[in-house]
């Protein structure tokens, strides 16, 4: 059958290092595991209005994650936190009340940035919301990755060989942690 992987990605940006970091990351994977992006620029700005007649673009998000068998997340930092379109893809996904998608499904936060912090304030309010949701996510490796230019090419081919090597560690651990809990 395999795994589905729902990604979302923090960045709207056509050139995002965010973007090239997830299909890194996909390039690693095994086989069996398939991923998916998950469109967050279509939606409209969360309002509890919504909630009496859902929007297609957020009822159309709601069921790609509820047919995915694990998430992964893939965000920026923007002023020390996580994007606004990422935080509104939340919002809507996990609304109306008692419909969240998300509860157990299993996960991982990951990102990269210019910045000397590699994105470690955005993914800790990232995990703080997570957690909130009840995904269960990997702890460790933490990824916080400060990009630098042609470090990760637009399919996702890794250039330093240290890099590739930790992503892929990464990826090993991600690996296991879903398959505990899909059993696959
Ligand atoms: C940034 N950037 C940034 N970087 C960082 O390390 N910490 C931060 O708090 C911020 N804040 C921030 C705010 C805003 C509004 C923007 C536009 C940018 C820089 C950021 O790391 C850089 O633009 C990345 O290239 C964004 O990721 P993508 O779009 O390439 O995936």
């Amino acid at each position: 059958a395999g795994i589905k992987v729902a990604v979302l990605v923090g960045s709207l940006r056509k050139d995002s290092c965010n973007g090239r970091l997830a299909r890194a990351v996909e390039r690693l994977a095994p086989a069996d595991f398939s991923f998916e992006h998950v469109r967050i620029d279509n939606l409209p700005l969360y309002d509890q209005d919504f909630d009496h007649d859902y929007p297609t673009a957020c009822q159309g998000l709601k069921q790609q994650i509820k047919a995915a068998d694990a998430l992964l997340f893939v965000t920026p930092e923007y002023n020390r936190s996580i994007p606004g379109v990422l935080k509104n893809a939340l919002d809507v996904a996990s609304r109306p009340y008692g419909t969240s998608p998300f509860a157990g499904k299993p996960g991982a936060v990951l990102g990269a940035s210019i910045g000397a912090t590699g994105t470690a304030l955005a993914q800790q309010h990232l995990r703080n919301v997570l957690a909130y949701l009840d995904v269960p996510l990997l702890g460790q490796p933490e990824v916080f990755l400060k990009f630098t230019e042609g470090l990760i090419d637009a399919e996702g081919h890794i250039s330093v060989e240290g890099t590739w090597k930790f992503l892929q560690g990464f990826v090993d651990r991600y690996v296991a942690w879903v398959r505990r809990f899909v059993g696959q």
